[in-house]
């Protein structure tokens, strides 16, 4: 049995997961309006990704027999207005989701729940990609600034994803 304190936990979770999947499809709708549809691309299978890491905490609370608490998400906020902005709050989102995920692993060793800890093994190796690919963009978009040309190049790099 789930105890109650970390169920209350990965339910938490799995609002945190679809929050950040609002959060990328509304950058992904700015790049759209931006005329930036491979940093939009990038966002939606962002996005697409994050619907897919709370639907793996759903999964895994019905798995256990215990409850699944559906919250109501948030409205998203972009924070900055340029592209290197934008992907900055990406990347610091990103550790926050790292520490939500990190204080889940803590809390499942405190309750002696050997399968959490399992289950969240995936979830940490996954953070360390997820902040990895965010600080590759934010790297680039911080040496090209917003010069028109560059900013294409990497907007056609980044529509690659998902076709690799
Ligand atoms: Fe679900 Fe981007 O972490």
């Amino acid at each position: 049995m789930l105890s109650t304190v970390l169920q209350k936990a990965l339910n938490e979770q799995i609002n945190k997961e679809f929050y950040s999947a609002y959060l990328y499809l509304a950058m992904s709708a700015h790049f759209e309006d931006a005329n930036l549809s491979g940093f939009a691309k990038w966002m939606k299978l962002q996005a697409d990704e994050e619907q897919e890491h709370g639907m793996k905490f759903y999964s895994y609370l019905l798995e256990r027999g215990a409850k699944v608490d559906l919250t109501p998400i948030a409205g998203p906020v972009i924070e900055g207005k340029s592209n290197l902005e934008i992907f900055k709050q990406v990347q610091a989102h990103e550790a926050v989701v790292t520490a939500s995920i990190n204080a889940l692993y803590e809390l499942a060793l405190k309750e002696n729940d050997y399968p959490t800890q399992i289950m969240l093994q995936w979830f940490i190796t996954e953070q360390v990609e997820e902040e990895k690919n965010a600080a590759d963009i934010v790297a680039k978009l911080d040496m090209i600034q917003d010069k028109g040309t560059a900013v294409l190049i990497l907007d056609q790099q980044l529509g690659y994803r998902g076709s690799d």
